[in-house]
């Protein structure tokens, strides 16, 4: 495969895991998941985890799924090699990424950090970590047919890039408080 395949591929997998977070964003509000509650003196996971965010995130990630596999009836994948998701993987990937960044949050609390405040590549990559471990857990065949070394190294350098420009574009926009 070429390098321009593996890209267009790489991006084609993980576009219902990298949709979610930027939707949370924009519907994101209102109860916060661990209502206000603390653990050892600390929220658990803070204000910028709420159930709306979260759920619409989710949902948001398996409609794009759901519809790239209508457009994959309809284009002529053959060249660049495109795979079907199965329904199972349009909800785990953006389950996971969701779970991901959620973990990432309660991480990011112990530590101390308050809601907002960077943790670099953790917050470029936890939700990745989140839908490839969950996908691969639930759907352990298709992940290791589609995953392949040179799929998942390119998935790792291209996602921080792709989520600091979309972070920084929500910042601009005034969707976001901060740019990353
Ligand atoms: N958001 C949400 N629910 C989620 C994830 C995100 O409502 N599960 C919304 C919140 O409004 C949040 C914004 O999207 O403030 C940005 O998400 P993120 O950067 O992940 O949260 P932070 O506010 O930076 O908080 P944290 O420090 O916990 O990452
Ligand atoms: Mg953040």
């Amino acid at each position: 495969m070429s390098l321009g395949s593996v890209v267009v591929r790489a991006i084609w997998v993980m576009l219902p895991a990298y949709l979610p977070n930027n939707i949370a964003v924009l519907v994101g509000g209102g109860k916060p998941i661990d209502s206000g509650r603390k653990w050892c003196g600390k929220r658990i996971l803070g204000d910028g985890k709420t159930w709306r965010g979260t759920i619409g995130g989710i949902m948001a990630g398996i409609l794009l799924g759901l519809f790239q596999n209508q457009m994959h009836n309809l284009l002529d994948v053959s060249l660049i090699q495109l795979p079907k998701l199965p329904l199972i993987v349009t909800i785990t990937l953006p389950t996971g990424a969701m779970l991901g960044d959620i973990v990432a949050s309660f991480i990011k609390r112990l530590l101390g950090k308050d809601r907002g405040e960077s943790f670099l590549l953790i917050d470029q990559l936890d939700f990745v970590i989140g839908s490839l471990l969950f996908t691969g857990i639930i759907v352990p065949n298709w992940f290791g047919k589609i995953f392949t070394f040179e799929i998942l190294l390119t998935v790792v350098i291209i996602t921080p890039l792709l989520h600091l420009s979309t972070n920084l574009i929500a910042y601009l926009l005034n969707l976001k408080q901060e740019p990353y």
